[in-house]
């Protein structure tokens, strides 16, 4: 059905400076998750500027985009998205397009995510009447939010009916991967993320007189090192898993024994089940080591974005494409999962599809994400173009 395409990438190149422009315009503006109201009006204005028809609800900072609605029917529906977040990130990295928000930054990435969209929507709005199916555009707040985050409210108000999505598909600006590959894998791609923040109380007091109750620090400590075997001794060692605390608080100097202890800690699984036992080991030791020191503990467990697994046909499809657009060389199955987490997850949970890692990668040592020198080039908004049309192109082919 797929009639001749001239080649994505050439197209691209020809909406350089087009996409650069509006990814200058959202890097110099970086919104927290859930307050991108600039960010949701910057991208109307851009995809109205294009003709494309746009969709909001009320109260969310998300943003639809339908092309080729007419299409519908014709063949699947395939749904691109890319994250509009930035972070509590100071810039350094000295670009004309500079954070202008102090103490804000788009340091993982969204707006070349956000403009990278943008451009693969002019060339497929271009091309409307040639496609063998919609496209619909997922702009969606909240990647980094890490709890609810954004797809979830988005999938509540209906991201992918009307037209009714069939696939999914989006991606991730990646350092580790050189500028001009894409990494791409079958199956567990990125962990689950649960957050666990515990209370340890004790009894305060000089800490001459340790006998006279409960050390709510003793216990912590024995807290940090005694979840470590639910990682090295509770599950199948090939089935990662960590259980990480980032952050330990308690006391105010060196002679006094502070009556409370707060740890926070992250917890990543792939596997539901283990994400279930892992859970229940973690709270079950908590509460035996406590009672073993003397302390009380609270437990607030929170659960965060669950495992990207991707839908293997799908995958397959969209890898051939991206073959066929970089060359076999640069399309790159990645051998291992990721630790990190991404709620694209969410969509895949609803729709089979994939996520594919953009490589923005230099020849030397790249700043990694999330750092104040992250400043990946605006070259890679062409391939990042690309993939998406590829991606979008591969998936039109399967059937629904
Ligand atoms: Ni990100």
């Amino acid at each position: 059905m797929p009639e001749r395409r001239p080649s994505w990438l050439r197209e691209a190149k020809q909406s350089l400076r087009w996409m650069a422009r509006w990814r200058h315009e959202l890097h110099r503006h970086p919104e927290l998750s859930n307050d991108e109201h600039e960010t949701q009006k910057t991208i109307v204005r851009a995809l109205e500027s294009i003709g494309v028809r746009t969709i909001r609800y009320p109260g969310f900072t998300g943003v639809l985009g339908v092309i080729g609605e007419d299409r519908a029917g014709l063949g699947p529906c395939v749904a691109l998205r890319a994250d509009m977040d930035g972070l509590p990130v100071t810039e350094e990295t000295g670009l004309a397009f500079r954070s202008e928000v102090p103490g804000r930054m788009h340091a993982c990435g969204h707006d070349v995510h956000m403009a990278s969209l943008l451009g693969a929507a002019a060339i497929l709005e271009r091309q409307r009447n040639r496609l063998p199916g919609p496209v619909k555009l997922i702009f969606q707040p909240a990647e980094e939010e890490g709890e609810r985050g954004g797809a979830l409210p988005f999938l509540e108000r209906g991201c992918l009916e009307d037209p009714h999505v069939d696939y999914v598909f989006g991606q991730h600006v990646e350092p580790s991967l050189p500028l001009g590959s894409v990494g791409y894998r079958s199956g567990a791609l990125m962990a689950a993320a649960d957050a666990f923040f515990v209370r340890v109380r004790g009894t305060a007091g000089h800490a001459a007189y340790p006998h006279r109750g409960p050390d709510a620090v003793l216990s912590a400590a024995e807290i940090v090192c005694g979840l470590q075997p639910i990682v090295s001794r509770l599950r199948d060692p090939v089935d990662p898993v960590v259980v990480s605390v980032g952050s330990i608080h308690g006391g105010t100097r060196h002679n006094v024994l502070p009556g409370e202890v707060r740890l926070e800690g992250t917890v990543r699984t792939f596997k539901p089940a283990t994400r279930t036992l892992v859970e229940r080991a973690l709270r079950s030791r908590l509460r035996h080591l406590a009672r073993a020191a003397g302390t009380r503990v609270t437990i607030d467990y929170r659960p965060g974005y669950p495992a990207l697994w991707t839908d293997p046909a799908a995958t397959d499809a969209v890898a051939s494409a991206l073959a066929r657009l970089l060359g076999r060389d640069r399309a790159i199955a990645l051998a291992e999962p990721f630790m990190g987490a991404e709620d694209f997850s969410r969509y895949l949970e609803q729709r089979p599809g994939t996520f594919v890692f953009l490589g923005v990668g230099g020849p030397t040592r790249t700043a990694s994400l999330h750092s104040g020198t992250f400043a990946p080039p605006d070259e890679a908004l062409v391939y990042g173009a690309a993939t998406l049309l590829a991606g979008a192109e591969g998936l039109q082919r399967l059937a629904r």
